[in-house]
């Protein structure tokens, strides 16, 4: 079917020039990219040529462009019920709630609740609104590398200064904590023999009233709330090492802390279970969710609490609110993904695939330790740290470069031409972070690692 553009490229880069805020993130890139169509693991572009896609909308689409079942979803709701204000009930909403809280009470043996929302920034602000309803504390912890979103509240929870500064003073900055980022530890020691010290150095703030946070004689903590995320995404797909999550809930019991994971961007079997904090054997009170909950279909988010934080006596009416909270395209979107999530075998299809592409990644360390220093992650949640010749100083630079390469879709697989779309993250923006569809067939991953292996070969 010939395919008429409604504008040329050129035509909305001036249009995007002249009328668009810059201050979102198109204008990251120098000459942002236009796409056209998209469709499982690829994007096209005005040519038709097809890029692989292993940023898939920043995690939101872990089920595939395009994918029937929740398109064809979405286009019956459209038809039935598609505006319904959320002071008024209908089916979709209770069903998806009902099936997050069923699933969460056969992982966690917790009964709890679901509240609605639009974007994950919201869901976190939600969470922050239970926490501080349920503990009367406005005090949490959170990651240093964490990313909770940009609205104020959540800017709060999130470490990098850079999203903060332009906007005057945080008062309620979180306290932010040191990630088990092993590659790099916080305090140089070694994963092998550290003995969690990163945890024991938290630990210490609980030891006397003069470490600020905690008061022995009585028991008071001022911080009774931790935020995080099971496994970094925005800060580089970084996964802890195991054990760290279960001595670090040991102490947050020990001082009555509340804990928040935020699976918005781990979440929906990114790492090979329905959330990522299940990979480490601890049960949070409160989760939240977006993205992927509806494979980017329509922006709906979320949060599930233990039923004690979020009981109705207790997260009253009216407590959190927005128009479009449990709009019906977003929940049934949402619905027919936990359905496909139930039907399919991902638990145990992931790790075959992340030890497919792992092992391919840890080909191209060895080929290239010019560049390479660390592959790693969980699930297909993986990482490329690109480095410089020392394999420790970050290499932003070769980072930035071979994305824009990868755009320029000139790369060459079974004699077609084609593109690789890739995104970084991390505390020095030079780690290639991918995020290929959960659908990825071996022959998909196989291309991964060839496309890769060429785009690195221009740099040597
Ligand atoms: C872990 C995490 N939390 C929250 C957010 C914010 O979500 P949104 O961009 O939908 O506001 C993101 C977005 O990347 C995220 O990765």
């Amino acid at each position: 079917m010939l395919k008429v553009n409604l504008l040329s490229d050129e035509e909305i880069r001036e249009l995007d020039d002249k009328y668009c805020s810059w201050g979102d993130t198109t204008h990251y890139s120098k000459n942002p990219k236009v796409f056209r169509d998209c469709s499982g693991s690829f994007m096209f572009d005005s040519k038709d040529i097809p890029y692989l896609d292993l940023q898939m909308w920043y995690a939101s689409c872990n089920f595939g462009y395009k994918n029937k079942r929740i398109l064809n979803a979405v286009i019956d709701q459209l038809n039935k019920l598609p505006q319904v204000a959320p002071k008024y009930l209908y089916d979709y909403k209770v069903l998806l709630a009902e099936k997050i809280a069923r699933a969460n009470e056969k992982r966690f043996q917790e009964k709890g609740r679901v509240h609605f929302n639009v974007g994950g920034a919201q869901a976190t602000e939600d969470a922050i609104k239970v926490a501080r309803n349920y503990t009367k504390s406005q005090g949490i912890f959170a990651f240093m590398g964490g990313y909770h979103g940009r609205t104020m509240g959540a800017t709060c929870v999130t470490s990098s200064y850079r999203y903060r500064e332009k906007y005057g003073h945080f008062g309620d900055r979180a306290h932010f904590v040191p990630f088990p980022y092993c590659f790099r530890c916080h305090y140089g020691k070694k994963c092998e023999d550290c003995d969690f010290y990163c945890v024991k150095q938290f630990a210490k703030n609980f030891e006397s009233e003069y470490n600020s946070f905690y008061d022995p004689k009585t028991g008071e903590c001022e911080y009774k709330t931790f935020i995080a995320e099971a496994v970094l995404g925005t800060g580089g797909y970084i996964n802890p090492p195991e054990g760290y999550f279960k001595a670090l809930k040991k102490v947050l019991d020990d001082f009555g802390i509340m804990l928040i994971i935020d699976e918005v961007q781990m979440g929906m079997f990114r790492t090979g279970k329905l959330w990522a904090i299940e990979n480490y054997d601890i049960t949070p009170d409160v989760i939240t969710f977006a993205k992927s909950i509806t494979n980017g279909m329509n922006p709906l988010s979320g949060l599930w609490a233990q039923e004690k934080f979020i009981s109705p006596n207790v997260f009253t009416p009216g407590s959190a609110h927005s128009t479009y909270a449990s709009n019906p395209i977003g929940t049934r979107a949402g619905y027919e993904v936990m359905q496909i999530i139930e039907e399919e075998n991902f638990e145990e299809i992931i790790p075959q695939k992340s030890a497919r592409f792992l092992s391919g990644l840890k080909y191209l360390k060895n080929k290239y330790p010019q560049f390479i220093g660390d592959v790693g992650g969980i699930g297909l949640a993986l990482r490329i740290e690109l480095t410089q010749p020392d394999k420790i100083s970050p290499n932003r630079e070769l980072c930035d470069a071979i994305q824009e390469e990868g755009l320029k879709g000139d790369l060459i697989y079974n004699g077609k031409k084609c593109g690789l779309i890739l995104n970084n993250g991390g505390f020095y923006k030079n780690i290639l972070t991918l995020v290929p569809s959960l659908y990825i067939t071996d022959a998909e991953i196989d291309m991964s690692i060839e496309l890769l292996n060429q785009l690195f070969a221009r740099f040597i």
